[in-house]
């Protein structure tokens, strides 16, 4: 089907910090042919590929096109003995192209259960979560240049992945569309549980659980983080609103004399310290700003309690970044994406 693009929509259902902007031209793109047609529609003016919108905050009106990916398909391609390589299209709903691996028989993104938003979105920020990313499963990626509508394929060293970054995110933003992920993923004979984060173990030996499958790992996931992260239909949100900080080792014992009790994790480039802890520390866990204000179970999550506008949310993460500045001289990093 050609597509039909509408003007000034709202925004509102497309983001899931539910925030209410307009978009000066609006379309949904169902296959890979519209992709082609909605680069050609916009040619010169601003545009903008959505997933779930489950990553983005909107503090204005969108003038130009916003281009909601809804081009679905999944399948196996090929499998060896212990391996399996399975793909999807980018507008696939990615908790459920998970659930869709498990059934099948390949594992390994089982811990990445209930991660909301697209595919096609996930190897942007290389998302993660419970001891696992993307990068550690994705084999290679096939995306349009938005310029020369060629096809180009990108394999895992190409995509530059890093903690929440990926070459998508920061020097080809906006300069690809993502349409097809692949990820090579183990077949029972080679699959070990990956239980070691958070209260995975806990979870699972509640249920009495000792000799997990990847089906008990997935669903463990979902209690965990069904318990501590707002449902976006419920409470806008668009989870973890800043990265957690690296910081350098001299820095650390500066703040570990001053804060024995700071949490830390070893880091290939210093320490890692969870900004949830430190926003917490600065009291603003559970505190309500106008319509805004951070979630009384993770610090580290923005919500939008009513009608909050995209502005007064950003406000209120400035807000943050400079107490935190303040109270441990160290600069948080947005990963939620501004537009
Ligand atoms: P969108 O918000 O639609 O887009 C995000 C960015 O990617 C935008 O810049 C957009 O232009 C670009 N983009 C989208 N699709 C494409 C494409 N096909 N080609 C090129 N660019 C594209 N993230 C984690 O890493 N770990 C978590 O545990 C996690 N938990 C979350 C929990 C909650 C409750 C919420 C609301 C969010 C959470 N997130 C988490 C963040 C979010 O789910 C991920 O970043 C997700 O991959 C975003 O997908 P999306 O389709 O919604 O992206
Ligand atoms: N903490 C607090 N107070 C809080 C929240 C966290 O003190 O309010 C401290 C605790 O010490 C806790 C630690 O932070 O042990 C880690 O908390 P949690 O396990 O909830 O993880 P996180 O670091 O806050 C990260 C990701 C999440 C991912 C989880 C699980 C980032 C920015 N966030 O959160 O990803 O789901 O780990 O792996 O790395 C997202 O990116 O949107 C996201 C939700």
């Amino acid at each position: 089907m050609a597509l039909i693009i509408k003007n000034n929509v709202s925004l509102k259902k497309y983001n899931t910090f539910g925030i209410d902007v307009n978009a000066s031209a609006f379309a949904k793109m169902e296959h890979i042919e519209n992709i082609h047609e909605a680069l050609e529609a916009s040619k010169g003016n601003p545009f903008l590929i959505l997933g779930g919108g489950s990553n983005v905050l909107f503090t204005k009106d969108y003038e130009g096109f916003v281009f909601i990916n809804q081009i679905l398909g999944k399948g196996i391609l090929s499998e060896t003995e212990d391996e399996i390589v399975v793909w999807a299209h980018s507008g696939e709903n990615w908790h459920e192209f998970v659930l869709w691996t498990i059934q099948n028989g390949a594992f390994g993104l089982e811990n990445l259960s209930l991660i909301p938003g697209s595919v096609g979105a996930a190897p942007m920020q290389n998302i993660g979560a419970y001891g696992t990313e993307i990068k550690d499963w994705c084999l290679k990626i096939e995306a349009i240049d938005c310029k020369t509508k060629e096809l180009v394929i990108f394999n895992h060293v190409d995509c530059h992945f890093g903690y929440r970054e990926s070459v998508f995110k920061n020097v080809f933003k906006n300069k690809y569309v993502i349409t097809k992920v692949f990820f090579k993923l183990h077949k029972a004979s080679k699959w070990t549980p990956n239980t070691n984060y958070g209260d995975i173990q806990k979870v699972l030996l509640e249920q009495g659980i000792e000799n997990p499958n990847p089906k008990d790992i997935s669903n463990a996931v979902i209690q965990i983080r069904s318990s501590k992260l707002p449902n976006p239909k419920e409470l806008g949100n668009a989870g973890s609103f800043f990265k957690n900080p690296v910081i350098d080792i001299n820095l650390f014992e500066t703040l570990k004399s001053k804060f024995p009790q700071i949490p830390n994790y070893p880091d290939k480039n210093g320490v890692k310290v969870p900004a949830g802890w430190l926003i917490e520390f600065c009291g603003f866990k559970g505190m309500k700003s106008g319509n805004t204000g951070s979630h009384e179970k993770q610090a580290l999550v923005i919500v939008n309690y009513s009608n909050a506008t995209g502005r007064e949310i950003f406000e209120y993460s400035q807000k943050i970044i400079e107490i935190v500045k303040d109270t441990f001289a160290i600069d948080l990093e947005r990963e939620v994406n501004i537009i």
